[in-house]
């Protein structure tokens, strides 16, 4: 509610993952919003009550915002602000050349909105950006009667509107306490600790936490290596350090190597802004040069399983997604082994069961089955549950080699070797 005791209008302006899934919850919450979208089609398929991607439970939300008239969308910025108490900007902020994040669609929207928002709004920066940019928006804003607030968002792909609606924190960087407060008391219905900070804390917090998360997944990773080359379970060691209470469980799982729309992204931002900052920005350039160490260590063992060069070998890529319950393949570890696989010459089948399109020189299969006919070696490379619970029977059948590459450890090494595979795991001697 604002002081006249009437609803709070919101307005989200880009309606992506981050974009909608705030719209749409922050309509399941009692406010009154209005999605702000630029793209035709994404429009189009919100008016009829659909996101345009896949997050679970989204849809429900979307359609019921707007059947309960608390959720309308729009391409007219202008006229969805005027009456506005708080605008969201959650447009892109795509990585430039040497790493920075490209703030171009943040100005071109923040101008647009000065000359329309009514006084006392307040503007909220929910895209991750750089430290500082708080104070370059209220320059751009040129309102002094506007208030600018960071409020970074903090949403896991594949769990979007459950990480909404069960935060682990809300972050609230504002210099106006005042400003603060109110778009705090837009999460008032959600049960979780809120951080009231100033801005550049709030925008350090969004970038320091993805990038610990970074750097941690590139050691789970060289400690998977390293068990994998000289022997040992790397799942019980890091299971080990995980009941260290100071280290805790979380995220100590190995894998093919980290990716998505944001770490990346966001490690390669944070050490644009450490560089500048003339600090040492060298343990984030190691965690991104091992990330990609990682990467090609993948299309390595791949060329291992099948006994020399890839070249002209049918390998089968299970899962292309940066992880499951996501449809989104930005910056995916799948997309760039799949690359490394197709540019060694291998001939390369992808399946996965949330994209229909295949990566770059690959074929695209519409079923794991069919991505594994004749192949060489299939490579499970996404936890998607589908691959636990693999026919492998069928598999081994329907292969024309026998090597199996779980990257995900899903896969069971005493089932498939009944099922006459030979099975390579992740982090395992
Ligand atoms: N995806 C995530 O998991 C995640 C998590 C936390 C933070 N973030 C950050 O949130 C921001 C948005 O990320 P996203 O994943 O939602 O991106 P996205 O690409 O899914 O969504 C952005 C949306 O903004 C729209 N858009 C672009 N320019 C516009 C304009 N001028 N007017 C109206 N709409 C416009 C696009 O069409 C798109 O629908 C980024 O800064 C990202 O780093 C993303």
């Amino acid at each position: 509610m604002n002081n006249e005791n009437k609803p709070t209008k919101v307005v989200v302006v880009g309606c992506g993952y981050v974009g909608l899934t705030a719209a749409a919850c922050l309509a399941d919450l009692g406010h009154v919003v209005v999605g702000v979208e630029n793209n035709a089609d994404r429009l189009a398929s919100l008016r009829q009550g659909k996101a345009p991607f896949f997050e679970p439970d989204l849809d429900a939300l979307v359609a019921s915002g707007q059947t309960g008239n608390r959720l309308s969308f729009t391409e007219d910025l202008t006229a969805a602000v005027v009456d506005a108490d708080v605008v969201l900007v959650s447009v892109p902020t795509p990585s430039l050349g040497d790493g920075a994040a490209d703030l171009t669609i943040v100005e071109s929207v923040v101008s647009a909105l000065s000359k329309s928002l009514p006084s006392g709004a307040v503007v909220v920066l929910k895209s991750t950006v750089p430290i500082g940019t708080s104070t370059q928006v209220v320059g751009w804003l040129g309102r002094s009667d506007v208030e600018v607030v960071a409020n970074p968002e903090f949403l896991q792909a594949g769990q979007a509107v459950k990480a909404f609606q069960h935060p682990d924190r809300v972050v609230v960087g504002a210099s106006n306490k005042e400003a603060g407060h109110k778009v705090a008391a837009l999460y008032a219905g959600l049960n979780a600790p809120v951080i009231i900070t100033d801005q550049r804390s709030a925008e350090l917090i969004k970038y320091a936490s993805n990038t610990y998360l970074a750097l941690r997944l590139s050691f789970v990773n060289t400690v998977a290596t390293l068990c994998e080359q000289g022997g040992g379970d790397a799942t019980t060691v890091l299971a080990g350090m995980g009941l260290d209470h100071r280290i805790g469980s979380a995220f100590l799982q190995p894998g093919p190597g980290w990716g998505g729309s944001c770490f990346p992204k966001d490690t390669r931002a944070l050490a644009a802004v450490i560089r500048n900052a003339e600090a040492d920005d060298t343990m984030l350039e190691a965690a991104l040069a091992a990330n990609q160490k990682r990467l090609r260590q993948m299309v390595k063992v791949a060329t291992r399983a099948v006994g020399g060069s890839l070249h002209g070998k049918k390998i089968a890529v299970l899962g292309l997604t940066f992880k499951a319950g996501t449809d989104d393949l930005r910056d995916s570890p799948s997309l760039a082994i799949a690359k490394g696989l197709v540019a060694a010459g291998a001939k390369v089948t992808s399946y996965d069961p949330m994209v229909s399109v295949s990566p770059e020189g690959a074929r695209h299969a519409g079923s794991a089955l069919e991505a594994a006919k004749e192949a060489e070696v299939v490579m499970v490379l996404t936890e998607w549950p589908e691959f636990t619970e693999l026919d492998l029977s069928s598999l081994a059948e329907a292969m024309a080699g026998n090597q199996i590459i779980d990257t995900r450890g899903l896969l069971n090494k005493e089932s498939c070797q009944a099922a006459g595979l030979v099975l390579w795991q992740v982090g395992k001697g």
